[in-house]
C-alpha cells in the first residue's frame, strides 16, 4: 500500500479522552482502553468508525456501557470497525485486548527487554497494543492504570503526572498517571519492572519544581550520572535559548537494553538504548560521551518540537526530527567547540544523507509518498532536516529567526502542524516569502554548485561565475532552481577578509550570498589584488561545491582562512584529492607519490598550538575509505582505495616522524579522567597520531603499549582499533583482542566494541572473522545493538570486507539480513540500506551485489520494511 501527502484528509471522529488500563503478564496481557469518541464538529453523519490494528485479539467491545452486538461490528486483527456509531455528539467506546509482550519480538508495541515491560510507540506501535486512531492528528489526554504483580514489576511508570498507587489482591500492586497534555498515540509509554533509580531535580525558571528520574538496571545507577547532568543542562539550555520551559511535575527516562532506534521522546517519559545513556570512563568513549549528551537534549528538546507542537501526519516528520536535531545541534556546540561541532556535524551528513540523496533511496526532507513510514527516520529528514532548519537562520538572521520561533511556539501550541505553518512563522516574522526555499522540503538530491573566479588587475574587479544544478533522484527528474545562501569571505594575502567596494550580480547581506537564479556573474568591484575566495563557510548550504580554484589557493586557505570550517575544508579538499588519484593510480599497479607540500602541511597542522586540538585531530583524520569512495562516484575499487589511503597514511607519518612522536608523548597525561571536551579533543589528537605512527616500524608494539596503559576506554578502543585493523596477524593484536574480551565478556556494550572493532578490520578475512563471531555467546540476532555492532558495522564501515571481490561478504550479508527479518523487520530493513551505493561499485562487484539484492527479493514472507528497501534501492 502507498500513502500519499495529497491523500490526508482529517478523521470522521476525534477521540478527546483515553482511559487505559494494562493488566500485565509476559504472555497474556489485557488492555482495557476506554474512549470518549467526539464526531468532528460540523459533521453531521455517522460513518463506521474505523480503528487501526495490527496483529491484535479482541475480546470484548462495548458502546456506552453495553456489549456490542457482534453483528454491529467487524473485526479483523488489524482492524476494528464500528458500523453506525451512535448518532449522538459523543459517545464511549470500551475496548479489551489481549497482547504477548514476552512474544513481541519487533520491538514495537509493548515487549520486554530484560524482563521489563516497555513501549515504543512510534510510529505505528500504538496499534499493537490496542485498537485506535494511530495517527499524529489525533490528539487525547491520556488516563493510564498499570496493574502488575509487585514482585516481577516495583515500578510503574506511564506518561504525565503521577496521581494513586497502591496494592491489589495476591501480591499485585496498581499505578494512576494522568498526562494533562493531549498527545498523539505515539508518544504513549508504559515501563515496569525492577529497576534502580537515580533521582534529581530541576527548578525551571518560574520556580516550578521538577522530579528527575533515571531508571537503569540495578547496580548500573553510577553510570547514569552523566546523563542526569546532560538533562539537567539541556533544560537550563531551552529556558535561556528558546525561552521554554518544562510543564510537568516528573520527568523520567529509562535505559532498556532492547531497542530499535537511539531512543523516543515519549511525553514525560523518555524510553532510551541504554547505550546512549550509561556511561563512564571504564566502559565509554569520549564519542559515547558527546552522544549521550546529544541524545538526552534531542529526546528533552522534543516536549516542545514534537510533543506540544505535533505533526499532522508522518509525511511532516521532519517538522519535529529536523527541527530537534537542529536544536541539539546547536546545544552540543554551545555546549563544546562550536566549529568542532560543525565539523563534525558536516562530515557526518556527507557519511550518511549525502550517499542517501545521490542514490535510489533519496526522497525530499519531506516526502510525498511511502510504503512503509518506518523506513524514512533516514538522514534526509533527520540531518538535512536539520541544515533546512539552520539556513532559515541563516537567512533571516538570529534575532529574526528567534522571534519566528516565538511566533511558531505560540501560534502553533497544542497543535498538529505541517511544514507551511513553520514556514508561514518566518515569512510573517521577517516578511521574506520563503516559497523558492521551500523547494529545500519539497524536492530531494544534493544540489551541485559550479564556481570559476577571475580577477582583473585593472579594472580591480573579481568576478564568480556560478552555476547550479540539482541531479534528478527517483521519480523527479526535472528540478527547479533553488535558493542558496552561501556564506563567503574573499580572503587576502595577509589572510584577513579584504573588503569590496559593491558587488552585483546576487544578492549579499551579512557576508551571504544568495543564489536565487541558476547562472549568476558576481561581481565584485574594488578588489585591488586577486583574493581566494572561501565559498560555503560553516557549510551554509549543504551542497557540494565544485570550484575551480588553484592549489596554490587551497594550501593557503587551508593555512589561513579565518573560517575554521572552511580552513578544514581546504585541507580536506587536498586529501580527498590526493586520495582519489592515488586510488586510480594504485589501480594501474604504479607506486604512488605524494606531494611534499602536502606531507608538510599535515605537519604544520598537528604542530599548530593556536588550534585546538580536536580540530587537529579532525584535520588530521584521513577521508575514510567510504568517503573516498562517495566522492570518486563510480567504478569502486575497495581493494585500491584501501591501499591508496594507507600509502597515503604512511607518507604522512614518515615525513613528520619525530614531531609526531614527540606530540604524541607531549599529549600523554597522567591527571584525573574527564569527559569535557578539551580533554576529549587531547585524547583525539594523540590517539589519531598514534594511528599515524603504527604504520612505521615497531606500530603495533607503540599500540601495544598504548593498550596496555590506557586508563579509559577511548584510548584502549583506539589502541585496540589500530592493533585490529592494521596488525591483525601479530601477537600484540590477538593478545589485546582476548584481553579485552576477558575483562569485558559480561559487559554487553562494551563487547559490542569489541565485536565493531573486528568486523571493520578491513581485508578479505573479515568475511570469515565475522561470521565465527555471530556465533560469539555475547552476540544475539534478537539484540539490535548486537546486530547493529557486528553486522551493520560490518557491512557499512568495512568497504574490503564486506564488497569483497568474490561475493562472500554480500553472502553472508543476505543470509543474516534474513534472518533478522524474521524477528525484526525494522531492523533487518535498515541494515538492507548498506547496499544502497551498489551501482558505484566496479563491474564484477556490482553484478554481485545486485544478485545480493535480487536473493532477497525473492525470499518468502518478505515483510513491507524489508521489501520496501529492497525494491527502491533495486529500482
Ligand atoms: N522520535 C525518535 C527520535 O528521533 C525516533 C523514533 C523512531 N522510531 C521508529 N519506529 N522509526 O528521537
Ligand atoms: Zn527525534
Amino acid at each position: 500500500q502507498v500513502f500519499r501527502l495529497e491523500d490526508y484528509r482529517p478523521s470522521d471522529y476525534l477521540i478527546p479522552l483515553t482511559g487505559l488500563t494494562f493488566r500485565l503478564s509476559p504472555d497474556g496481557t489485557s488492555v482495557v482502553s476506554e474512549l470518549t469518541v467526539e464526531r468532528r464538529s460540523g459533521s453531521t453523519e455517522n460513518p463506521p468508525l474505523v480503528l487501526d490494528g495490527d496483529g491484535l485479539v479482541l475480546k470484548r467491545v462495548e458502546i456506552d456501557g453495553t456489549s456490542l452486538d457482534p453483528a454491529a461490528y467487524e473485526s479483523t486483527p488489524d482492524r476494528l470497525t464500528i458500523k453506525t456509531p451512535p448518532a449522538t455528539q459523543q459517545f464511549r467506546v470500551l475496548i479489551e485486548t489481549e497482547i504477548a509482550p514476552s512474544k513481541n519480538q519487533a520491538l514495537m508495541g509493548l515487549y520486554r527487554s530484560n524482563n521489563v515491560y516497555c513501549t515504543q510507540c512510534e510510529a505505528e506501535g500504538f496499534r499493537r497494543i490496542t485498537y485506535f486512531l494511530d495517527r499524529p492528528d489525533i490528539l487525547s489526554v491520556y488516563t493510564v492504570r498499570i496493574e502488575a504483580r509487585r514482585d516481577e514489576a516495583p515500578l510503574l511508570l506511564a506518561n504525565g503526572n503521577p496521581v494513586e498507587r497502591g496494592d491489589l489482591a495476591d501480591g499485585w500492586h496498581y499505578a494512576i498517571w494522568h498526562d494533562p497534555f493531549p498527545k498523539p498515540s505515539y508518544l504513549f509509554a508504559l515501563v515496569a519492572g525492577d529497576l534502580g533509580r537515580v533521582a534529581d531535580s530541576f527548578v525551571t525558571v518560574s520556580g516550578r519544581e521538577v522530579e528527575l528520574g533515571i531508571y537503569v538496571e540495578h547496580g548500573k545507577e553510577r553510570l547514569a550520572a552523566y546523563a542526569m547532568d546532560a538533562l539537567k543542562r539541556s533544560m537550563r539550555w531551552d529556558e535561556e535559548v528558546f525561552g521554554r520551559e518544562y510543564d510537568l511535575d516528573v520527568f523520567n527516562i529509562v535505559a532498556v537494553s532492547d531497542f530499535n532506534m537511539g531512543a523516543m521522546e515519549n511525553k514525560g517519559l523518555n524510553i532510551f538504548n541504554d547505550k546512549y545513556v550509561l556511561a563512564d570512563e571504564e566502559t565509554a568513549t569520549d564519542t559515547d560521551f558527546a552522544n549521550i549528551e546529544a541524545i538526552i537534549a534531542h529526546e528533552y528538546f522534543h516536549n516542545w518540537t514534537g510533543n506540544r507542537i505535533t505533526c499532522r501526519d508522518w509525511f511532516q516528520l521532519c517538522l519535529k526530527e529536523g527541527l530537534t536535531v537542529f536544536r541539539d545541534h546547536e546545544f552540543s556546540a554551545d555546549q563544546r567547540s562550536r566549529s568542532v561541532k560543525r565539523i563534525a556535524e558536516v562530515r557526518t551528513l556527507r557519511a550518511h544523507q549525502f550517499p542517501e540523496d545521490q542514490g535510489p533511496l533519496a526522497h525530499p526532507v519531506r516526502p510525498r509518498r511511502y510504503r512503509e513510514i518506518n523506513n524514512f527516520y533516514t538522514a534526509t529528514v533527520y540531518e538535512k532536516g536539520s541544515e533546512v532548519v539552520r539556513m532559515i537562520r541563516t537567512i533571516l538572521g538570529k534575532a529574526t529567526f528567534r522571534k519566528g520561533m516565538d511566533l511558531y511556539f505560540e501560534r502553533h501550541d497544542g497543535e498538529a502542524a505541517t511544514i507551511e505553518d513553520f514556514l508561514k512563522v518566518f515569512e510573517d516574522v521577517s516578511g521574506r516569502d520563503l516559497s523558492q526555499f521551500a523547494l529545500w522540503y519539497h524536492q530531494a538530491g544534493t544540489p551541485n554548485v559550479t564556481v570559476a573566479a577571475s580577477h582583473d588587475a585593472s579594472s580591480q574587479q573579481f568576478t564568480l561565475e556560478i552555476e547550479q544544478s540539482v541531479p534528478p533522484t527517483p521519480s523527479e527528474s526535472r528540478k527547479r532552481v533553488m535558493h542558496i545562501p552561501l556564506a563567503f569571505g574573499l580572503v587576502g594575502p595577509d589572510g584577513k577578509d579584504i573588503a569590496y567596494d559593491s558587488v552585483e550580480g546576487a544578492t549579499v547581506e551579512d557576508d551571504v550570498l544568495h543564489l536565487h537564479k541558476r547562472r549568476h556573474t558576481v561581481r565584485f568591484s574594488g578588489v585591488k589584488e586577486r583574493p581566494a575566495i572561501s565559498l560555503n563557510r560553516g557549510f551554509s548550504a549543504p551542497i557540494t561545491l565544485s570550484i575551480e580554484q588553484s592549489a596554490q589557493d587551497q594550501y593557503f586557505l587551508a593555512r589561513h582562512d579565518s573560517d575554521a570550517f572552511s580552513r578544514w575544508q581546504a585541507f580536506n579538499t587536498l586529501l580527498t584529492e590526493t586520495l582519489i588519484s592515488a586510488f586510480r593510480q594504485s589501480r594501474g599497479g604504479k607506486p604512488i607519490e605524494f606531494s611534499t607540500d602536502l606531507l608538510e602541511l599535515a605537519g604544520t597542522i598537528a604542530a599548530d598550538e593556536t588550534l585546538e586540538h580536536a580540530f587537529r585531530a579532525l584535520a588530521l583524520t584521513l577521508p575514510s575509505e567510504a568517503d573516498i569512495a562517495r566522492e570518486a562516484a563510480s567504478n569502486i575499487d575497495p581493494d585500491a582505495i584501501l591501499a591508496g589511503r594507507e600509502a597515503l597514511m604512511a607518507a604522512i607519518a614518515q615525513a613528520n616522524a619525530d614531531l609526531f612522536t614527540k606530540l604524541y608523548h607531549d599529549l600523554s597525561s597522567d591527571g584525573a579522567f574527564s569527559p569535557d571536551a578539551a580533554s576529549a579533543g587531547r585524547r583525539a589528537l594523540r590517539n589519531v597520531l598514534l594511528d599515524y605512527l603504527s604504520t612505521l616500524p615497531n606500530g603495533a608494539a607503540l599500540a601495544a603499549t598504548h593498550f596496555a596503559e590506557a586508563t579509559n576506554m577511548t584510548d584502549r578502543a583506539a589502541a585496540l582499533t589500530v592493533l585490529a585493523h592494521r596488525h591483525i596477524d601479530t601477537p600484540e593484536a590477538k593478545e589485546a583482542l582476548t584481553g579485552f574480551e576477558a575483562r569485558y565478556r559480561s559487559d554487553a556494550l562494551v563487547m559490542d566494541k569489541w565485536f565493531q572493532i573486528q568486523a571493520s578490520a578491513p581485508g578479505a578475512g573479515t568475511v570469515d572473522r565475522v561470521k565465527k563471531l555471530t556465533t560469539h555467546p555475547a552476540f544475539a540476532l534478537a539484540n539490535p545493538n548486537r546486530v547493529r555492532s557486528l553486522i551493520g558495522t560490518f557491512a557499512t564501515l568495512n568497504q574490503t570486507g564486506f564488497h569483497r571481490a568474490d561475493g562472500a561478504g554480500y553472502e553472508f550479508f543476505v543470509e543474516t539480513v534474513l534472518s533478522v527479518e524474521k524477528r525484526n523487520p525494522q531492523v533487518a530493513a535498515r541494515l538492507a540500506t548498506a547496499l544502497r551505493s551498489w551501482r558505484s561499485l566496479e563491474p564484477r562487484r556490482q553484478a554481485k551485489a545486485r544478485e545480493a539484492l535480487v536473493t532477497i527479493s525473492r525470499a518468502e514472507n518478505l515483510s513491507a520494511d524489508l521489501r520496501d528497501i529492497v525494491e527502491r534501492t533495486l529500482a
